[in-house]
């Protein structure tokens, strides 16, 4: 029996592994609530391997630990692995594996949803409803049709996402550092989608050279009155310079499923405890920015496809398997 220990369990990560785990009876799972990182590691003791998640931290501090309790299999129940010390993990024989697609249409009809709702301002009027309000002023949006959107990734999730932006009607162009060869995608400069697009969606992931490739000097070049959308990893933008763009007018909306410093807050419910967060508080004050608590990727068939692929990639190496979806250095 292969013991498993799992972290960050919300109701619904359980719901659908307990579903999955019925295709493998050698296998236990144990949940944590916990998030995992190096004072938390502790709990994976007598566990064979771990499944963590995007806001775990799983720096060498934490790997070490892991180590320590021979356990060398870090099964993440995600894309991204920012979160993650791949060097440390390949120099100690330790084996990342990640879901590396399991609803590219989940995030980006979120994201699509996120922009109508901000455009429109349904959050608004769903609102004013509810207290028999029924007056439009303040309502006004702009016509998504012959609008240009510039999307930062085309890779799965940026792709879907300029689909569904080309079912609009809209005109689309990109920008990724590695281009799609003979594709129909009409790629510029980062400088050039910053001037030219009304809405900039991001979809590449977090890395040292994507880190803040939102910042004030970017927003400068931008056009008045953008609109920014981000689905990906919260450390894309540098929040200071949001609020400051947003302040100014220059950004007209901006919807972030995901914030620098998301990961104490997001997830967890915090009604009843003052965020200290002021950045984020200010964010959260204003009419025109939507945020939801990374909630893009969750779908029935997402969490259906990141059980399936997270339990396969764990029997991958536990059969001695070639392992498909391993992270390498
Ligand atoms: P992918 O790996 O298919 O595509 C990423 C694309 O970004 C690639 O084409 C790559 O060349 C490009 N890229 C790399 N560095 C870049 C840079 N500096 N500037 C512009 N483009 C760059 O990844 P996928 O599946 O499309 O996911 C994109 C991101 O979405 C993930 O990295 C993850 O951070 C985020 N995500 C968010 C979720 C949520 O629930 N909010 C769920 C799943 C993913």
């Amino acid at each position: 029996m292969k013991k498993i220990s799992f972290f960050d369990t919300k109701p619904y990560d359980k719901e659908f592994f307990d579903e999955e785990l019925k295709k493998y009876p050698d296998y236990k799972m144990v949940y944590h609530e916990e998030k995992l990182n190096a004072k938390t590691a502790v709990l994976a003791k007598g566990s064979d391997a771990v499944v963590a998640f995007v806001n775990d931290d799983l720096s060498a501090d934490t790997l070490r630990k892991l180590k320590k309790r021979n356990i060398s299999c870090v099964a993440m129940r995600c894309a991204g692995y920012n979160n993650v010390d791949i060097n440390y993990a390949g120099e100690h024989d330790m084996h990342v594996m990640r879901v590396p697609a399991y609803s590219p249409y989940a995030v980006a009809e979120h994201a699509m949803g996120m922009l109508l709702t901000l455009n429109r301002k349904l959050h608004r009027a769903y609102n004013r409803i509810r207290e028999y309000n029924f007056s439009l002023n303040g309502l006004t949006g702009f016509d998504l049709h012959g609008k240009t959107v510039g999307v930062i990734g085309t890779g799965k999730i940026g792709r879907v996402f300029m689909d569904i932006c080309k079912g609009f009607g809209m005109n689309v162009i990109a920008y990724d550092p590695f281009p799609i060869v003979n594709s129909d995608i009409h790629y510029v400069s980062l400088d050039e989608l910053f001037e030219q697009a009304h809405i900039i969606s991001l979809h590449c992931p977090l890395t040292k050279d994507s880190r803040h490739i939102i910042n004030g000097k970017a927003i400068k070049k931008m056009r008045d009155g953008v609109v920014i959308l981000n689905t990906s990893r919260g450390a894309l933008i540098n929040s200071e310079a949001l609020v400051e763009g947003l302040k100014d007018g220059k950004i007209r909306a901006a919807a972030l499923d995901v914030y620098e410093e998301e990961a104490d807050i997001f997830y967890e419910d915090n009604s009843n405890t003052i965020i200290q967060d002021d950045i984020l508080a200010r964010l959260i004050s204003m009419p025109n920015v939507l945020i939801t608590s990374h909630q893009a990727f969750l779908t029935e068939e997402a969490l259906g496809n990141i059980a399936e692929t997270t339990m396969k990639n764990l029997d991958q190496f536990f059969t001695g398997a070639a392992l498909e979806n391993e992270v390498k250095k």
